[in-house]
């Protein structure tokens, strides 16, 4: 009981910051849109409208949804609300994400765009064109994601190029992706021929320099990015472990979380430098592998007892489908899972908070609090009032 009382309320500390911030946004947004590109990790719905992505590779059934208001499937690959929803709301807009783009008719996307911004993810797509393909069937890669986000502001801009600018730099763009090419990378047996760590992470990278070089180019010049997490500990990944008898310190996946702890300081080199080399860029990485790893050796301290078995489908540990049929736990929020592959609400939620509002441990080299906040007026303001 007694520490049941501890780890509640050290809880309620990890979560003070974000109430506090979630307050004072509660007027108005902190920036004008949001732009969201990447995986199932933030994905609203994109893959509903794709024909041939298979159903392993889409959330449009129960039990996806079960916490989202009236328990509606929405495509969302989570119990309830993403991470993309999650930071959205920090950011002041209560609905959470920006629509999925492939819901919007043509004529609606141009006004959404100027409104609360589009969310151009997929489930199952990678930094890598063919990711998620063999798997799913049909996803939107980044390189097309990026591109659609860039026709529209072509388009947009061709009417009102003063506006569009201007909304564009000001906005957020909040990019989620690469876990997908580790899960497929990771599969290939040792031995496969096909399999070389360093160049495989370079792929990864210079395909990610030109995802962003090109929304950069659109007149995006705010970035906030999370970098894929520990994902060797995902359920599907530590059954994984048992069938290469390859596990780490975790009990997790050992080539995957190595191959993530590779690729996160890469990711954040890459954005020092892009920063560097692009006038006026600003960013805020979230170092999620630090996060996992502090959730993982803190449990008591956040509400998570159970981090290793997914909430749908736990029982069928290896094969478990998140589907009508599957079991259910009973308290999704001490689970860190949702699924085989994806956070529950609760766990994207503590992400989305340290992304917002850090203390400054899991975000580089600023929060997207901080990336998002005006440039300082405050003196001539003050002096502007006393002198009126
Ligand atoms: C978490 O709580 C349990 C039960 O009280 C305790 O045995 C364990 O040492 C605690 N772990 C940490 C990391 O505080
Ligand atoms: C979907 O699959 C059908 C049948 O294989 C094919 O004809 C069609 O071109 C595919 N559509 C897309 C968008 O890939
Ligand atoms: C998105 O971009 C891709 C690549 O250019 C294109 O094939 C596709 O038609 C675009 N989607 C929409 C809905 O415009
Ligand atoms: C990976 O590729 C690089 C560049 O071609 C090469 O130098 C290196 O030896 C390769 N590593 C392995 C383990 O094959
Ligand atoms: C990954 O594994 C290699 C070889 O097993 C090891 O040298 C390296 O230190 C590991 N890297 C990380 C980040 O765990
Ligand atoms: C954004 O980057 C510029 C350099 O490109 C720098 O001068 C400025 O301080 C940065 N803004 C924030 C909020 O970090
Ligand atoms: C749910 O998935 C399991 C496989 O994990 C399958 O046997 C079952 O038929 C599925 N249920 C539904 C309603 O599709
Ligand atoms: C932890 O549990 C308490 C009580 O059930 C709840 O109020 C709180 O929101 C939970 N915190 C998180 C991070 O889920
Ligand atoms: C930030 O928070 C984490 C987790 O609560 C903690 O481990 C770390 O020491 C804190 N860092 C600072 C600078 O307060």
């Amino acid at each position: 009981m007694a520490s049941r009382g501890v780890a509640l309320s050290l809880a309620a500390l990890w979560l003070l910051p974000q109430l506090a911030s979630l307050h004072g946004a509660a007027a108005e947004s902190l920036v004008p849109a949001i732009f969201v590109f990447g995986d199932s990790t933030v994905d609203v719905g994109n893959n509903n409208y794709l024909a041939n992505c298979s159903v392993l590779c889409k959330a449009d059934h129960a039990r996806y949804g079960i916490d989202y208001s009236d328990s509606a499937p929405t495509g969302r690959f989570s119990n309830g609300h993403n991470l993309a929803d999650q930071l959205a709301q920090l950011l002041g807009f209560s609905s959470g994400s920006p629509p999925a783009f492939l819901s919007l008719p043509d004529e609606r996307r141009i006004p959404q765009m100027s409104s609360t911004g589009i969310n151009f993810a997929s489930g199952g797509s990678g930094l890598l064109v063919r990711t998620g393909l063999n798997v799913c069937g049909e996803v939107v890669p980044m390189a097309e994601q990026v591109v659609n986000f860039t026709s529209l502001v072509r388009l947009w801009g061709s009417q009102d190029p003063k506006a569009s600018a201007d909304l564009i730099s000001r906005s957020l763009v909040f990019i989620s992706v690469g876990s997908n090419d580790l899960f497929e990378y990771c599969s290939l047996a040792p031995d496969d021929p096909a399999r070389n760590d360093t160049l495989f992470l370079q792929a990864l990278i210079d395909s990610y320099t030109g995802y962003v070089k090109g929304l950069y180019e659109a007149g995006a010049r705010k970035f906030s990015v999370v970098s894929p997490s520990l994902v060797g500990c995902c359920p599907s990944q530590r059954t994984a472990a048992n069938k290469f008898n390859d596990i780490d310190g975790f009990g997790c996946f050992g080539r995957a979380n190595n191959l993530s702890s590779q690729l996160y300081p890469m990711v954040d080199s890459m954005l020092q430098g892009l920063s560097a080399q692009l006038p006026g860029m600003n960013y805020s990485l979230g170092d999620s592998i630090g996060m996992a790893k502090w959730v993982f050796s803190h449990a008591n301290a956040t509400n998570f007892t159970v981090l290793d078995a997914a909430c749908c489908g736990r029982e069928d540990y290896a094969q478990g489908v998140c589907n009508s049929t599957a079991t259910l736990c009973t308290n999704r929020g001490n689970h860190m899972f949702w699924d085989r592959f994806h956070p529950t609400e609760a766990a994207s939620g503590v992400t989305a908070g340290q992304l917002f509002a850090t203390n400054g441990s899991f975000v580089h080299p600023i929060s997207v609090q901080q990336l998002v906040a005006p440039p300082p007026r405050v003196r001539r303001g003050a002096r502007a009032r006393r002198t009126a």
